[in-house]
């Protein structure tokens, strides 16, 4: 049988919190581009510029939803803006993330890892929860979570990362175990080092060394960019990935090999 693979989202609504980061903006503008209705959930301070720079490119519509997602109230209150504009959601894209890194993990503070485990699992499960529901009444959905190479390993003083990812992939298959049966797929992705926000750190003087060792050990030689994760991730949303669901997917130059 020859199937045909087409990555058109046209008709498809799109929720993408954390779209107004380096890699989740970067999947919403491609979502958009081929066709899909996007709303952006995030706290940037550039959101509007963003959603307006995403609808530059034309139909169709982007909503940009303001939310802190560190309030679960701010978390339901942005998923019924999301459905009060699209009437409904085929696509989740669980994108937003903080990291802490503290100087040990004798003397981590409770509010970093009360932060980070807030906004990276528990956001990311309410979300796939609301979501899930919309979901299943159709019986068709893509749920894309963000985990992490901290999901197979715990890295050094970052421990709520490391714990918030680790758990990313495992309630990535246990809700992927309850919903695959009735349409819904749910998948994460680990990036590996990619150039975003989120680690400036790596690319000042003081990270300088840091970094050559890094590089060092990436099999690709290089950096991710925020584009390195389009692929995948428009990979999971498709029709292309349909018996495919439960899996972290790692999309890190190779560097897990190692
Ligand atoms: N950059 C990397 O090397 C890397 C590696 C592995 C995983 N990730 C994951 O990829 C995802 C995207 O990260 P990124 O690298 O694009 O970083 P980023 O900082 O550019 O994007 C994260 C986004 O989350 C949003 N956000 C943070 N706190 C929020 C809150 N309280 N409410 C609403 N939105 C909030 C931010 O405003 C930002 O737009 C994250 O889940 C991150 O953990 C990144």
């Amino acid at each position: 049988m020859i199937m045909e693979y087409t990555f058109d989202f046209t008709g498809k609504r799109a929720i993408i919190t954390g779209g107004a980061g380096d890699i989740g903006k970067a999947i919403a503008r491609q979502l958009h581009v081929q066709g899909a209705e996007v709303a952006i959930v995030d706290i940037s301070a550039n959101m509007d510029s963003i959603c307006k720079e995403i609808a530059s490119d034309g139909d169709p519509a982007v909503h940009c939803i303001p939310a802190n997602l560190l309030k679960r109230d701010d978390v339901r209150r942005a998923f019924q803006a999301c459905m009060d504009t699209m009437h409904g959601v085929d696509i989740l894209v669980n994108a937003a993330g903080i990291c802490r890194r503290g100087a040990s993990s004798e003397t981590f503070s409770e509010k970093d890892w009360d932060e980070v485990l807030e906004i990276n699992l528990t956001a990311t499960f309410l979300f796939s929860q609301l979501a899930g529901a919309e979901m299943l009444k159709n019986g068709f959905g893509r749920i894309i979570n963000f985990a992490s190479m901290n999901s197979f390993f715990g890295g050094l003083q970052i421990p709520s990362y490391a714990a918030s990812k680790g758990a990313i992939s495992l309630v990535t298959k246990s809700l992927s175990n309850e919903w695959a049966g009735r349409g819904v797929t749910v998948n994460a992705v680990a990036p590996g080092y990619i150039e975003t926000q989120l680690n400036p750190f790596y690319r000042t003087p003081e990270g300088a060394e840091q970094n050559k060792i890094i590089v060092s050990r990436i099999p690709a030689g290089r950096w991710g960019k925020p584009e390195d994760i389009i692929g995948p991730v428009l990979f999971l949303a498709s029709s292309a990935s349909a018996y495919v669901t439960g899996v972290t997917l790692p999309v890190d130059g190779g560097y897990l090999g190692r």
